[in-house]
């Protein structure tokens, strides 16, 4: 059944003009850009759902923040409004500002993991998985099995798998787990969120081992928004409740304020109480992003994530948002297109190895899937799959990943729903000449994280 579309709770004021190339202008661009969405200019996107990264549109008062910047090099005032803000929201004694999501990751990540230590999260998101590498350590992903199966509804197929974790726990001696991760919500599995009932169970183990537990909240309002919609006993509760419950679990957060908070630019560290943790990462932030009141960011920034975190965690902008996703699913209901099921709180994931089962792994149904649709409208999104993958580091051989999914990924406050639509019909018309759709080969790749810059060309 069509899901109603929540009408936007604001009104638009400033606009950016974007524009449609013809079908053979496209055609040329992606030939020119080697078949790699990533070599685009975004002036030849039409909707761009590359990422919910750093693409949404801030607000009058956001961008009214930004003219009270305060630029002094230490103790501003912006940097106290933000602290004080995100301890209201998280219930944390410590908060420390950085640039973004990862510059958390390389702050913390060496305080717990070093050579011979191992990280367990429901699932690790690349760069987090990146720097437990960096740090010497090894990124182990233990997600619930329903996540594997697109099909099938289940409301948290972002949870950890407790009875696993456990067991993990016990093989490599909790003394050599360094730190227990939940990512919420799951962006790995299709931005699937964690219920509060595993956050606990998560907790209990983490505490039972005497392990730290970290949450990596890039999309804590999201997660909490399903919460609130899914679980039962939290119909009832705010937003707001549901968020300090959700990090009273853990003793500490990274955050890419990229994402909830509706800035673009910016990211965050948490502790709850710990002051000697806190000390380290004072010592670690000062050298990699800078003095701890301003953490690679300008003042004007600080005010823009302090009142991005309030606004992201309106009731109604999540109703919204999620109501948008929700009537991009139901359009792609109605016309039978597989997508990992339900829809997730920031992108669809298009299941490309069930609409295009012809292309075999190897020849990255995901990929073609994200090539035809820039072909076909102008839309540009990436593929979660085995190109993105890569190969073994041993073999050189290409792995087989999990799921070939397309992400089609929504900025925040940015599309409209006729945007919505165009994504939609598109999906309906490739979906109609999926037989005729070809796989691709790799013409050159870089060794590492090679979804960024290698070449590819269609398979004759
Ligand atoms: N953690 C999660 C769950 C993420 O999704 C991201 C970024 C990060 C950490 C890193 O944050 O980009 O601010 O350094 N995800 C983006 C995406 C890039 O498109 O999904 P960052």
């Amino acid at each position: 059944m069509k899901s109603k579309y929540i009408a936007e709770p604001f009104r638009i004021k400033m606009v950016e003009p974007i524009k449609t190339l013809s079908f053979e202008e496209r055609l040329k661009k992606i030939e020119e850009a080697h078949y790699n969405l990533f070599y685009l200019d975004s002036e030849d996107v039409y909707i761009d759902l590359l990422s919910d990264s750093g693409t949404g549109a801030m607000s009058t008062e956001q961008w009214a923040g930004m003219m009270k910047g305060d630029e002094a090099y230490s103790g501003s005032v912006n940097y106290k409004h933000l602290v004080k803000t995100a301890q209201e929201i998280f219930g944390y004694k410590y908060i420390q500002p950085v640039h973004q999501g990862r510059a958390a990751e390389k702050v913390v990540m060496p305080i717990f993991l070093k050579p011979g230590k191992y990280a367990i999260a429901n699932m690790h998101f690349d760069t987090t998985r990146a720097h437990v590498e960096i740090a010497g350590a090894r990124a182990i992903d233990c997600v619930v099995p329903e996540a594997l199966d697109t099909k099938t509804y289940s409301p948290f197929k972002g949870n950890m798998d407790t009875k696993r974790l456990v067991k993990l726990i016990e093989e490599y001696g909790a003394e050599n787990i360094g730190l227990i991760i939940m990512t919420i919500t799951n962006n790995s599995a299709g931005g699937q969120p964690v219920s509060m009932e595993n956050m606990r169970e998560t907790s209990e183990i983490a505490k039972k081992y005497n392990i730290p537990l970290l949450i990596d909240a890039a999309r804590f309002a999201e997660n909490a928004y399903f919460i609130k919609t899914r679980e039962k006993g939290y119909e009832n509760k705010s937003i707001r409740e549901i968020v300090l419950e959700m990090f009273s679990y853990a003793q500490l957060f990274t955050m890419s304020s990229k994402k909830d908070a509706i800035v673009n630019i910016g990211g965050l560290i948490g502790i709850k109480d710990d002051e000697e943790l806190y000390e380290k990462v004072k010592s670690n932030t000062i050298p990699y992003e800078g003095f701890i009141s301003y953490g690679g960011l300008a003042g004007r920034d600080l005010e823009a994530l302090a009142i991005g975190l309030k606004e992201g965690i309106d009731f109604n902008y999540l109703r919204y948002r999620i109501g948008q996703m929700e009537y991009l699913a139901s359009r792609l209901d109605e016309a039978g297109i597989p997508y990992q099921y339900p829809v997730g709180g920031h992108a669809i994931f298009i299941d490309a190895k069930r609409l295009l089962p012809h292309i075999p792994y190897y020849e990255f149904p995901g990929q073609a899937l994200a090539v035809e649709l820039y072909k076909e409208a102008g839309i540009r999104g990436c593929d979660v799959g085995s190109y993105m993958l890569g190969n073994d580091p041993d073999t050189g051989k290409q792995l087989q990943a999990e799921f070939e999914f397309t992400r089609l990924a929504v900025p925040r406050r940015v599309y409209t729903q006729a945007h919505l639509d165009v994504i939609a019909d598109a999906l309906i018309a490739i979906k109609e000449r999926a037989d005729s759709i070809k796989g691709y080969k790799i013409t050159w790749e870089p060794k590492i994280l090679r979804h960024f810059t290698a070449k590819l060309k269609p398979i004759e």
